[in-house]
């Protein structure tokens, strides 16, 4: 039984044209993986831990080999904890709206969380940094009130897609596949919804 993480960072809900999609992809993914397990963090709930001064001294500690001090430590268990359920993961589904041309900043908040030297990339003067996030497929969709891809000529605006990928790819991830819902600042909005669902179960069926 595998786990299909879905991260869920719009806090529109019902009105949410990327949840919109992630739940036609999870009803497909369903459909034929019927006894795998569907976990949802909605990062608008979740009670993310603050990536204050205390957990970035942890982080550089981690980095540098030096012990935690107490402090740290209660600092860096609520980043293991975040961390621990990502990578219990087996398949992660990422859903995300753009926001002035790059993500919402509760997903960057979990990012900064969750890239951790030691738990999810490892460095080393001989082979400098590695990802530790190894053998997981990654499906985002992306949701934009404007067209971005390939073909819009305005490609170049979308810092959203870009540091997606690098991110993750940066975390190990090497199987990553998009979903664009674009554009749905539009009047033609429902029917790129629908045509996102579909390519999105396509892609769900054989994830
Ligand atoms: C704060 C904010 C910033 C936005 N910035 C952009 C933007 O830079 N480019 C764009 O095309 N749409 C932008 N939008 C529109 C959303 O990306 C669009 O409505 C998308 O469908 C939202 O996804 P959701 O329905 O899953 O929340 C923005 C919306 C909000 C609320």
């Amino acid at each position: 039984m595998a786990t299909l993480l879905h991260i869920q960072s719009s806090p529109r809900g019902d009105r949410s044209a990327s949840i919109a999609v992630a739940k036609h992809f999870i009803a497909t993914y369903q459909a034929t993986n019927g006894s795998d397990r569907i976990e949802t963090l909605d990062l608008w709930e979740a009670a993310l831990p603050e990536f204050d001064g205390d957990t970035i001294n942890a982080k550089y500690a981690v980095l540098n080999g030096q012990e935690h001090t107490p402090e740290q430590v209660a600092a860096w268990d609520a980043v293991v904890k975040i961390a621990d359920q990502f990578k219990s993961a087996d398949k992660i589904l990422l859903s995300l709206p753009v926001w002035n041309f790059s993500i919402p900043y509760k997903l960057k908040h979990y990012i900064d969380i969750l890239a951790q030297p030691g738990l999810t990339f490892s460095f080393s003067p001989e082979e400098g940094y590695k990802g530790l996030v190894i053998g997981k497929p990654l499906v985002v969709i992306h949701a934009r009130g404007g067209a971005y891809g390939p073909g819009s000529g305005a490609e170049s605006y979308d810092q959203q897609s870009a540091y997606i990928k690098q991110i993750f790819g940066f975390l190990g991830f090497t199987d990553i596949r998009e979903i664009l819902v674009e554009p749905t600042l539009s009047p033609t909005k429902d029917e790129t919804v629908e045509a996102a669902k579909l390519f999105a179960a396509k892609l769900a069926a054989e994830f």
